[in-house]
């Protein structure tokens, strides 16, 4: 890393010119820290993967109560994802959006370009498929930037173990990092952890968890079409790839195990799992359609966790925590609003509710970026990179568990050297994909009991 960013200087440090002050101090319920008259107190924005959630993340980022807020720069390896985020965002938040022709990037190393518009202290929001994270987190660090980065944050041992030491980096210099896992910034979920932790349904003895809806995202891939390089086919359809994303199993299935985790204050140290593919058709992705997984955590509690991506099967969308006085929702269909709730016993019926969260549960989404905006503005110390890295690692510690057939511990998951997307940081728009498709089209795909080393 550069000397240049050997600073751990506050944002006021960093910024001495610029033009007028706007009302940040106006705003209620945030800590925004006093700004001299003079200071642009501005802090800009550069989105590198101007997809789905990149748009939303801006428009978040661009609607936080603490302070204003600028998208300067924008990258992508497609220039019609980049060109439709632009308008979208332009056309909700106008002039917060200020990104001339020069600051848009279309390539691999866009990343960099983008950030390189920015000044010390700004944010970079970082929103591609995970397999690219620990890149363009590097790059931040050296830049000395802000970061918000998606969920899963990595998708292997080695990628982990990178994303760690990158977060140690990135406290060292001060930065402050807020991770995708939005559900952590609920007010609803945290009301019902001190609840819990307060000993409202007794000792917690089973959580449960379900993902069970149609095949979402990227993961129905039909065979590669002519007139896209197989490299940015499967960087498009990312969840059907597991060097770009871990898969459906960890983009989808994340949020509820890290929930689970947080209620039980702990994460699993063992996994257990099977899965299998059914109703393939013409689908040519790495997935399984269906996983069941159980946890274990180090007091033998365990999380048992069912994921199904089939459509016309019964959906359920939510995660339950059960102790030895009642039981509790976590989250009830989706991630918000959660409708977090207790029970006196283990039926979850009004008989027996004895608390809910209040209907008008805030947005976790907008909370993720007022808690980050106001850690920034007041110079508090912010990083969320070693529990998103955590989370992502027993995430992918299932997934590996129902890929190979095998119980896989957090350390053996932690340590393993299969790494889905070496030299990830190395690809051009020329370079080969880092997996290829066989004769018929068709990629590799687990065999658990006969794949066991590795996922495939
Ligand atoms: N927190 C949440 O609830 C939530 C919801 C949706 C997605 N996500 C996460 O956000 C990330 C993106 O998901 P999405 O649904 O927006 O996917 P998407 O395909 O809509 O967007 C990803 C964008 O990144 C671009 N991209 C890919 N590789 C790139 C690279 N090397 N450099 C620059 N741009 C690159 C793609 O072209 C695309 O435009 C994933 O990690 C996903 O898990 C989180």
């Amino acid at each position: 890393m550069s000397d240049q960013s050997q600073n751990t200087l506050s944002r006021r440090d960093l910024l001495k010119a610029g033009a007028g002050l706007a009302a940040a101090s106006a705003l209620a319920g945030i800590a925004v820290p006093h700004v001299h008259a003079g200071e642009d107190n501005t802090i800009r924005l550069a989105l590198v993967g101007c997809g789905g959630r990149g748009t939303g993340a801006a428009g978040d980022a661009m609607s936080t109560k603490a302070g204003p807020t600028q998208l300067v720069a924008m990258a992508d390896v497609f220039e019609d994802r980049l060109s439709s985020c632009y308008k979208n965002l332009k056309g909700g938040f106008d002039k917060q959006v200020e990104v001339p022709e020069s600051q848009k990037f279309v390539s691999f190393d866009g990343y960099q370009k983008a950030m390189d518009c920015l000044r010390p202290g700004d944010v970079v929001i970082l929103a591609t498929p995970p397999a690219f994270r620990w890149v363009h987190f590097t790059y931040a660090i050296q830049k000395g930037l802000n970061v918000f980065m998606e969920k899963p944050v990595t998708v292997d041992g080695p990628s982990t173990r990178k994303m760690l030491k990158l977060g140690e980096e990135a406290v060292k210099r001060n930065l402050k990092v807020g991770v995708g896992l939005m559900c952590r910034h609920c007010e609803a979920r945290a009301e019902l952890y001190k609840r819990i932790k307060d000993g409202e349904i007794g000792d917690l003895t089973l959580l449960r968890a379900y993902r069970q809806t149609g095949p979402g995202g990227k993961m129905p891939t039909p065979p590669k079409p002519d007139g896209i390089s197989e490299l940015l086919y499967q960087i498009q359809r990312f969840h059907s790839f597991l060097w770009a994303s871990g898969g459906c199993y960890s983009d989808f299935l994340i949020h509820n195990i890290d929930e689970c985790c947080w209620m039980k204050d702990a994460w699993p140290v063992k996994a257990s799992a099977s899965g299998g593919r059914h109703f393939r058709g013409n689908f040519i992705d790495q997935n399984f359609d269906h996983y069941s997984v159980e946890y274990t955590f180090a007091d033998g509690t365990k999380l048992l966790l069912e994921g199904r991506n089939i459509d016309g099967c019964s959906q359920e969308f939510a995660s339950f925590a059960h102790g030895t006085k009642g039981a509790a929702v976590i989250s009830h269909s989706g991630h918000s609003p959660a409708k977090c709730r207790t029970f006196k016993g283990h039926n979850m019926t009004n008989d027996n509710l004895a608390w809910k969260f209040r209907d008008d549960e805030p947005n976790p989404y907008r909370l993720e970026w007022d808690h980050l905006m106001a850690a920034i503005r007041s110079d508090k110390p912010y990083n969320e990179v070693k529990r998103g890295a955590e989370a992502s690692l027993v995430t992918a510690m299932g997934r590996h568990a129902a890929h190979t057939g095998r119980v896989v511990t957090f350390d053996q998951m932690l340590n393993h050297d299969h790494e889905l997307a070496p030299e990830v940081d190395k690809l051009t728009m020329a370079s080969a994909a880092p997996i290829m498709a066989d004769k018929d089209g068709k990629y590799p795909v687990p065999m658990p009991g006969k794949t066991t080393k590795r996922e495939f």
